[in-house]
């Protein structure tokens, strides 16, 4: 079948004739009309390098039959291909034998074994004996390359699928052929170590075991496992994923090749924070406070009665919720429900006070998909790294601009992890954002005008977000009023945190009502109320006001759900201070987290892979989340508790299942009138569905002219890393060995100005707490810029301060 809108040409293939796009290779082509051509080295993510010879095919030309490989060969009009002649077969068997001659055979005891292209291509197209009995090559094995991966050199067949990824794909090309001839082999750099964050992309894209990963390593066989269709709720790219488990324990994420978002690659983050779903600490069994002050185990009938005689003793307005962006839309969509219609609050937040204005970050307009950046002619991108809290949105922002030949420009404090393949590059010092963005608007220096010029011709796509967590947020709607002016214009609001635009979507905001529809439109909650009954009146606070209000005694009463304020929100002082404040706190949870800590009862519940559902992504994108495994202990879904609750509490019940709040999801929220349960179900070709907004629901974003100036001192640049201290990071193994060192980074002059250079210790204090931390250098940071990397154990009680100063710690000169 020929893709809509391109060219064809007619190739005939084993005698059937085809119309295919003009511009593919044959091999895949054939793939698409459903011939396979046995291959190792091509991959259709990646350019042709017609390495291994195994896709050979003939092809007719004026001059008779060529046997030419088919990975780097065009289709072209009139064109005859053989893909399964006596002489491809013959070719074939030859190079399968040659391959065999050194390849070690230890497919016993390879991961790869059950699963591996050069087994299949040799049962299936190999010669079935081979005439060599030499002795073949020795390494030694395996060589730990990283923390993650390792390489056993002799199983390597030299197809160079690792070195392109590497260059091609992720940027970080640490992974390299050495040597020549028989003695060519795959290497790291000395004393480099492959230290990408995709690294473990190229364990899967190796065609044999020669690439293998750590945490996975002789855990399980192919035939042992057993998997699902899902996606990676580590970020909010959503990228499609194979969740696989054995003997009842999830062992392995796979990429599975979406052609929206993910086009197949995780990062390594998403594929071993699954980890921590089989941690042992996972709470099994509801907790209570008994009366010496200890959490000790109850009984869900206990507990729940608990909950909701401590929670009936409030007026609605003085209980709040936080949370809902770690779980599914249905979770959501019933915490939002029980919070509003049965304690009667409106103070509700998914967001933890590091992110945008709600209304803005579902409603933008016109909202872009991560498919527009194949068309874009210029990329603006002013928000957070990519690198560090969206990396396979790195990776497709990287693809429009090296293999699209899309302009990139970078907004940002410091040089960000797609600094290398950025056209303009702006840093600008925290506080200084809108002074920067008003010089662009106007054209006041050159540089700003030549930029202007270079986005003069669309389609530009706008990626905007909080750069770091001391930004003031109304800047990046500053950022998209200004975007939205230039040609063929399309806005992507961004934030990190996994399911966090469903929770939003679902109306887990005080601005916001399911079905992005603001809490102030009447017409739109005279409708929600006719299917809900009465809403509580008003506007609810946001995080910070709930955190406030609770230190304050306003608020008297917490509902958590799934979230970690102490360590996940920018200032742990003042959520500690909340919590301590608090009368009643009731958090749903999986671990005893720093805050559930403090709760008064803590109800254990599913998580990833435990509970079915459906998530939204940055694009509005909503797609299934399926469940592999049952949750620990007596844990159970949130909706489920959140319904017992509601029936003990009087209120509004229903929801019997996910599928059931999926359907009334459909019939209250606007956007989601269109996605329903049976068509969100996987299946080849299944990419989600975008739920779209209608005009009446679009938000328009306009500058709000900040008056802005940098603090006295050096300003704090506090930036969200990929491998943090968070809860879910802390609890995956895997990943320990890769946290973030903590350093506080300098730029030169300031470095040299304070007497400091790398490696000396110094005190950073702001207004909120301090930290001792070993000075970095980095010539890409903005002057009078300290970064530090926030959650970070060493970091964790520096708080959002606008401004730091830096002392040397004992022995300083
Ligand atoms: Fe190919 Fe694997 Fe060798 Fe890399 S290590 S060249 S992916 S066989
Ligand atoms: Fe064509 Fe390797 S797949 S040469």
């Amino acid at each position: 079948m020929a893709d809509e809108g391109r060219e064809t040409v007619a190739v005939t293939i084993d005698g059937i004739e085809h119309q295919v796009p003009a511009g593919d290779f044959v091999i895949k082509a054939a793939e698409d009309l459903g011939t396979y051509i046995p291959r190792f080295c091509w991959h259709r993510r990646m350019k042709p390098v017609g390495m291994c010879r195994m896709c050979l095919v003939e092809i007719e030309t004026p001059r008779g039959k060529v046997l030419t490989t088919s990975c780097t060969t065009l289709v072209s009009d009139g064109m005859g291909v053989e893909t399964e002649s006596p002489v491809v077969k013959k070719a074939q068997e030859g190079v399968l034998e040659f391959l065999l001659v050194n390849h070690p055979l230890d497919c016993p005891v390879c991961d790869r074994g059950g699963e591996c292209p050069l087994q299949d291509h040799t049962v299936a197209f190999g010669p079935g004996e081979s005439r060599f009995v030499e002795e073949k090559r020795h390494f030694e094995k395996p060589i730990e390359i990283s923390d993650l991966v390792y390489l056993d050199r002799e199983r390597c067949i030299l197809c160079a699928r690792c070195t392109r990824f590497s260059e091609e794909i992720s940027g970080d090309a640490l992974i390299e052929f050495k040597d020549r001839g028989n003695g060519t082999q795959i290497q790291t750099f000395p004393d480099e170590p492959f230290t990408s964050y995709f690294s473990v992309n190229t364990v899967e894209i190796c065609p044999v075991g020669a690439l293998t990963a750590r945490p996975y390593r002789f855990r399980a066989r192919p035939w042992d496992l057993e998997a699902v269709e899902s996606v990676s709720l580590v970020d909010t790219v959503h990228s499609k994923a194979s969740v696989q488990s054995s003997m009842n324990e999830l062992v392995r994420i796979n990429g599975i090749d979406s052609e929206p978002t993910s086009h197949g690659w995780l990062s390594d983050k998403d594929r071993f924070m699954y980890q921590y779903v089989n941690s042992p600490e996972r709470l099994t069994d509801p907790l209570v406070r008994d009366d010496n002050g200890d959490l000790v185990k109850a009984s869900w009938g206990e507990a729940l009665d608990l909950v909701a005689d401590r929670l009936a003793q409030y007026p609605g307005f003085q209980v709040a919720g936080i949370g809902g962006a770690r779980g599914t839309n249905e979770e959501s969509y019933a915490f939002g429900k029980f919070m509003r219609t049965v304690i009667v609050s409106p103070h509700v937040d998914a967001q933890l006070g590091d992110g945008l204005d709600p209304q803005f970050l579902v409603g933008a307009n016109p909202r872009a998909r991560i498919s527009d950046l194949e068309t874009a002619r210029a990329i603006l991108l002013w928000a957070g790294d990519l690198k560090e809290e969206l990396p396979v949105l790195y990776l497709r922002v990287r693809r429009a601009v090296t293999a699209l030949g899309a302009t990139l420009i970078v907004v940002h404090p410091r040089r960000t992890g797609l600094g290398d393949v950025a056209s303009h590059k702006f840093t600008y010092r925290p506080g200084a954002g809108s002074e920067m963005l008003n010089d662009l608007a106007k054209g006041r220096k050159k540089v700003f005008r030549d930029l202007r010029a270079e986005l003069a011709s669309g389609p530009v796509v706008t990626i905007v977000g909080r750069t770091g967590l001391t930004e003031d947020p109304r800047l990046a709607e500053a950022v998209a009023a200004f975007a939205r002016d230039l040609p063929q214009a399309k806005l992507m609001p961004i934030v990190r945190r996994g399911n966090t635009f469903g929770a939003l979507d679902m109306g887990l905001a005080p601005t916001l009502l399911p079905g992005r529809v603001s809490a102030r439109n009447d017409t739109a909650r005279a409708e929600l109320e006719t299917h809900w009954g009465p809403l509580p009146a008003g506007e609810g606070f946001d995080t910070w006001g709930i955190l406030d209000g609770l230190a304050k005694g306003d608020l008297k009463a917490l509902v958590l759900m799934g979230a970690d304020p102490v360590r996940d929100f920018p200032s742990p002082q003042i959520s500690r201070a909340a919590l301590d404040a608090a009368e009643f706190v009731v958090a749903f949870d999986l671990f005893l987290s720093d805050s559930s800590r403090l709760a008064d009862v803590v109800l254990p519940v599913e998580g990833f892979a435990e509970t079915e559902g459906t998530v939204t992504n940055l694009e509005g994108r909503v797609q299934k989340v399926n469940r592999k495994l049952p949750g620990p202990g007596r844990s159970r879904p949130s909706w489920s508790v959140l319904e017992d609750l509601s029936r003990r509490m009087g209120g509004l019940a229903g929801a019997v299942s996910a599928e059931a709040i999926m359907n009334e999801i459909a019939t209250v929220a606007p956007a989601y009138r269109d996605v329903t349960w049976d068509a969100l179900d996987w299946g080849s070709g299944r990419d989600g569905i975008v739920a779209e907004s209608d005009d009446q629901l679009a938000y328009v974003p306009v500058n709000p002219n900040l008056q802005e100036a940098p603090a006295d001192g050096l300003s704090l640049h506090l930036a969200r890393v990929l491998y943090d201290d968070g809860l879910l990071t802390r609890m995956s193994p895997a990943l320990h060995a890769l946290m973030c060192e903590p350093h506080v980074y300098l730029h030169p002059a300031d470095a040299a100005d304070l007497a400091v250079g790398p490696g000396d210790l110094v005190s950073v204090t702001g207004d909120q707490g301090h930290a001792e931390l070993t000075v970095a250098v980095d010539p890409g940071l903005a002057p009078q810029t300290a970064y530090v990397p926030f959650n970070l154990p060493a970091t964790a009680d520096l708080g959002a301060s606008a401004s730091v100063s830096l002392e040397p710690v004992g022995g300083g000169d």
